[in-house]
């Protein structure tokens, strides 16, 4: 059957891409879960990482490919036969998968990277296809740095790389400094220069170093691209990557102008965008596009009268496209399991009997601390009820004294599942820094705290207010989040959470830690 030539294909890279920029990374269950809910929100190809990275990338390319159907699932690799053979191991489980190798083109990366002139690259970047298709049907090629290649040298590449055998060639703009109309004329030279570039499809792939990625992208695919390489949120190297939400958003609300599809399941970008930034700890901008808490909010008087005549008076999208519900009061403690299920699933999340009982459980007990529930603090139940690394230790009571001017004093009670049952007592600077203490005392683990946040979830002086902490352990980094309207419970409960992973993941080197933090045995990707 021939490609319909209106639909535009997504091509997801928040688990490489947007993974292995700082604080970003997961853990393998975390990237599980974010791959299924890729599969749901209907994206067309999932980038589950870059296999020859690490043991741990490797472990999780391998799982994504075993456990996610749906979308076609990708793994990166340089032109080199050890990182194409890895990932070819990783993804054959896969029912549909695609290789991805790339080669820097660029004049910078020729002289300065790689030493290595232009037949060089036109020959390796030709048997490295070669290599992949052997191993896989579906390879896409990237030129690195392609948008500050030369033109005439681009496509001597983009037309070898597609008579090796690759089936989608990528046109990165690595380092965000493209602009759209320049970047729209370099697609425009390809399709015009390039003998055989019917026999590929054009993808895009932009960073946001100048806040263009997204405009970029949409120009590329109005001069032919028929793949967008995104991630959820925008997150990435540096200042990140395409927005997924915004990029798919801004092709359904102009849909006359660009004529063009997508198969995202748009009313899913929400609750996708939420649990990703949940994962990562990286919050969502109020005055995000498309899925900021602001982004269908009205404050003025006169766009409120406007939108209470016709709410098209000032909006061009309605939130419930994208997934977000309009009712922001809603549950309270008199509200039954069955008001309280209703309310998770409009917001887009399932759960199991087993897991909406505990965080049913947890709602009730907020609910009778807090005068009013919103859809905030009914997601942020959701979200780190799913999340968090259960156990062994659990807080059982955590007791303050703090005056201005004096040193704080903390008494924290533990239980580990073993059945200990722990307390300890600690001074501080203030009350965080006590328990701290206290908790790194009664646990025995001490770690270094490299970052520190406090925000609230939602509006109110009840509001909860979210800890997350980052911390290292023995080489490697850790990061505990929790919720409360105590922020020092808050703070202490994120701890725990990195200590709990601590201890997992002595137990199985993978299960909690996130990455090494000494150097990574192979350079990753852009
Ligand atoms: O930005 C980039 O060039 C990349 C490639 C590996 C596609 O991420
Ligand atoms: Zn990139």
């Amino acid at each position: 059957m021939a490609p319909n030539p209106d639909r535009v294909l997504i091509f997801d890279t928040t688990l490489r891409d947007g993974e292995q920029s700082p604080g970003c990374s997961m853990t393998q269950p975390e990237k599980l879960r974010v791959a299924r809910a890729l599969a749901e929100l209907g994206v067309d190809i999932i980038e589950a990482g870059f296999p020859a990275a690490s043991r741990g990338d490797w472990d999780a390319v391998n799982a994504v490919a075993r456990e996610v159907s749906g979308p076609i699932i990708c793994g990166l690799a340089r032109c080199a036969r050890e990182d194409i053979e890895l990932a070819a191991k990783a993804l054959r489980e896969a029912p549909r998968h695609r290789i991805h190798v790339f080669l820097a083109t660029s004049a910078i990366h020729r002289q300065y990277k790689l030493n290595m002139a232009q037949d060089e690259i036109i020959r390796r970047a030709v048997e490295s296809v070669k290599m992949a298709r052997d191993l896989c049907e579906d390879v896409e090629f990237s030129p690195e740095d392609a948008s500050r290649t030369e033109l005439d040298f681009l496509a001597q590449v983009v037309e070898a790389v597609i008579d090796a055998g690759a089936s989608t060639v990528n046109i990165p703009d690595t380092v965000g400094y493209t602009v759209p109309d320049e970047f729209g004329e370099l697609f425009r030279y390809l399709r015009k220069n390039v003998r055989n570039i019917d026999k590929a499809r054009l993808s895009v792939h932009c960073h946001d170093d100048l806040g263009m990625a997204v405009a970029n992208s949409l120009t590329a695919v109005v001069a032919g691209a028929r793949q967008i390489e995104c991630t959820i949120n925008g997150i990435g190297e540096r200042a990140g990557n395409c927005s997924l939400e915004e990029v798919v958003m801004a092709l359904k609300t102009r849909a006359q102008f660009f004529n063009l599809s997508t198969g995202v399941t748009t009313n899913r970008l929400y609750p996708t965008s939420r649990l990703v930034a949940s994962i990562t700890g990286q919050p969502i901008p109020r005055n995000k596009a498309v899925i900021g808490e602001n982004a269908f909010a009205h404050e003025a008087g006169i766009h409120q009268h406007g939108m209470l005549k016709h709410h098209s008076t000032y909006e061009i999208m309605r939130p419930e496209d994208v997934g977000l519900s309009r009712s922001s009061l809603v549950l309270g403690k008199h509200s039954g399991r069955h008001a309280f299920r209703e309310r998770v699933r409009e917001l887009g999340f399932e759960l199991d009997d087993l897991e909406l009982n505990r965080v049913f459980e947890e709602f009730k007990a907020l609910a009778d601390r807090k005068k009013e529930l919103f859809d905030g603090d009914i997601e942020a139940l959701v979200l780190r009820a799913a999340g968090s690394a259960h156990g062994p230790w659990s807080l059982q009571t955590l007791d303050i004294a703090a005056r201005s001017g004096t040193q704080a004093t903390a008494t924290v009670k533990l239980q580990h599942a073993d059945g200990r049952v722990v307390e300890r007592q600690a001074d501080g600077d203030g009350p965080v820094d006590a328990t701290y203490k206290a908790i790194e005392q009664a646990t025995g683990i001490a770690v270094t705290v490299r970052k520190f946040e406090v925000h609230a979830v939602t509006i109110g002086e009840d509001a909860q207010g979210e800890a997350v902490v980052y911390a290292e352990f023995g080489g490697r980094s850790y990061r505990g989040a929790s919720i409360s309207t105590n922020i020092i419970e808050a703070s202490g409960k994120a701890l725990l959470e990195v200590i709990n992973r601590i201890e997992l993941s002595q137990k199985s080197p993978r299960a909690g830690a996130e990455r090494r933090t000494d150097p990574q045995p192979v350079i990753r990707g852009n």
